[in-house]
């Protein structure tokens, strides 16, 4: 795995692999095999190199426009830096990680352009972009028919201090609050 550099990028790491441990241990509870997973909102690619290790023959979709726009940086978006050279700098870095992996496909787009582009029947999508209500309710109503049946759709802060939108975003579609688990990652397995 590509070193991440400082304490930061060590502490940002094992933080991913709690969550993706967790998340693999509802894969395994809920028997979903995962072969193609999509991940909107990558960053520097933390998460997405745990999903690297944990699936390794799964098909990664990294999805980010790694670009600062004006809704993003809205207090509600939860913005990551407000900075286009340390986004650029993540781009750049998640290349790197990933130029000789067959099996992930880097997409610099927003996620609704992105969707078109991706195949249908995904086992696995996790939201974690812009963290807005309404980017929220976007991206679950976009990504959501692209999920296969019996596959998970899920996403990160589900917070009640920092990112009560999120919650009521959810909430609202799914009709009641999904599993929530280790670090405030909600997650829901698509039924009928
Ligand atoms: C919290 S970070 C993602 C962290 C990553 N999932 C991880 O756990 O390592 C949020 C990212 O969402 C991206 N983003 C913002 N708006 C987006 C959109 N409309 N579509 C896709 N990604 C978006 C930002 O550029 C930023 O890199």
């Amino acid at each position: 795995m590509d070193v991440l550099g400082g304490w930061e990028g060590m502490i940002a790491e094992s933080c991913g692999e709690n969550r993706i441990a967790y998340l693999d241990l509802i894969v395994q509870m809920w028997n979903v095999e995962v072969r193609t997973i999509a991940e909107i909102g990558v960053y520097k690619g933390y998460l997405s190199k745990c999903f690297r290790k944990y699936f390794p023959e799964a098909h990664l979709y990294l999805i980010d426009p790694w670009t600062i726009y004006d809704e993003y940086l809205e207090e509600e978006a939860g913005p990551v830096t407000e900075d286009q050279a340390e986004m650029d700098a993540a781009y750049q870095s998640v290349c790197k990680a990933f130029e000789k992996d067959p099996r992930a496909t880097i997409i610099k787009k927003f996620s609704i352009d992105a969707a078109p582009e991706v195949p249908n029947e995904l086992d696995f999508v996790y939201i974690d972009g812009n963290h807005s209500y309404e980017s929220i309710r976007e991206d679950i109503l976009t990504w959501m028919p692209k999920v296969r049946k019996g596959g998970i759709i899920s996403g990160h802060d589900y917070d009640p201090v920092d990112f009560p939108h999120v919650i009521d975003a959810v909430n609202e579609i799914f009709g009641r609050p999904p599993l929530v688990g280790c670090h405030t990652i909600w997650m829901w397995q698509k039924g009928d």
